[in-house]
C-alpha cells in the first residue's frame, strides 16, 4: 500500500499528475476540491458554506475537511493499493489529522511529492484555465489570494514532512508526460 501526497500549489498540476498515477497505479484518489465542488454543485449545506470560501480564495475551515476526509478514505476499504490525497493536507492541523487517521488503521504516508512550478507559471496556467472551463475561483483577483494562502499556510508543510522523512520535491515544469516521468521515479523507488 503506497498513501501519497500530491502537493503544490494551486496548478502546478495535481489533479493532472493524480490522473496518471491511478491509471498506471490503480491508486484510489481524495481531491478535496473535487468534493467541495460536487457538495456546492448538488446545493448541501456543506457545499453552501464551502462556496463562500472557494469564491473568496480561502480554506474551508479544518474541522470540516477532516471529518470529510476519514469517511472518504473508509469507502475505499482496507485492501486498497494505496490512496493519493490530492489537495489535502493543506495546513499543520489537517497534515497531524491525516497522520492520526492512518496511525488509527495501522497505515501511514509513503510519500509527499511536492510539484514546484514558479508563480508566473501558474498564473498563466489557471488564467488559461479559467478561460476554458469556467471554474469559479480561476480569475486573477482570487488566483492571487489562493497563491498568497499557499504561500502562508500551506507551503510550510513542505518542512513538516521534510521532518517526517517523505518529502519529495518534483520539478513541475515541462511536458506532462516528462514531469510524469519524475513522479514515477519516486513511486517506484518507494
Ligand atoms: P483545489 O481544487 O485543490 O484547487 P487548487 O489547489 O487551487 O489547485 P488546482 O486544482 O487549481 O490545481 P492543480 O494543482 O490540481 O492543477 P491541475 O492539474 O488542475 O482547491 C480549491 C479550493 O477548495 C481551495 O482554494 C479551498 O478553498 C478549497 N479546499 C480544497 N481543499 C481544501 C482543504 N484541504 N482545506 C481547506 N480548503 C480546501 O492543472 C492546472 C491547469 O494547468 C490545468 O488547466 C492543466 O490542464 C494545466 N496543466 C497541468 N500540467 C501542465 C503542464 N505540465 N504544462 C502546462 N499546463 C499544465
Ligand atoms: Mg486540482
Amino acid at each position: 500500500m503506497k498513501n501519497i501526497v500530491i502537493f503544490g500549489a494551486p496548478g502546478a498540476g495535481k489533479g493532472t499528475q493524480s490522473d496518471k498515477m491511478i491509471e498506471k497505479y490503480g491508486f484510489e484518489h481524495i481531491s478535496t476540491g473535487d468534493v467541495l465542488r460536487a457538495e456546492i454543485k448538488n446545493g448541501t449545506e456543506l457545499g453552501k458554506t464551502a462556496k463562500g470560501y472557494i469564491d473568496n480564495g480561502q480554506l474551508i475551515p479544518d474541522e470540516l475537511m477532516v471529518n470529510i476526509l476519514a469517511s472518504v478514505y473508509d469507502s475505499f476499504g482496507t485492501e486498497h493499493k494505496g490512496v493519493i490525497f490530492d489537495g489535502f493536507p493543506r495546513t499543520t492541523p489537517q497534515a497531524e489529522a491525516l497522520k492520526d487517521m492512518l496511525n488509527a488503521r495501522g497505515h501511514k504516508i509513503a510519500a509527499m511529492i511536492e510539484l514546484f512550478v514558479p508563480e508566473e507559471e501558474l498564473m498563466k496556467r489557471l488564467i488559461l484555465r479559467g478561460k476554458e472551463s469556467g471554474r469559479s475561483d480561476d480569475n486573477e483577483e482570487t488566483i492571487k489570494k489562493r497563491l498568497n494562502v499557499y504561500n502562508t499556510q500551506t507551503a510550510p508543510l513542505i518542512d513538516w514532512y521534510e521532518k517526517e522523512g517523505v518529502h519529495h520535491h518534483v520539478e513541475g515544469i515541462g511536458t506532462i508526460d516528462e514531469i510524469f516521468g519524475r513522479i514515477v521515479k519516486v513511486i517506484d523507488a518507494l
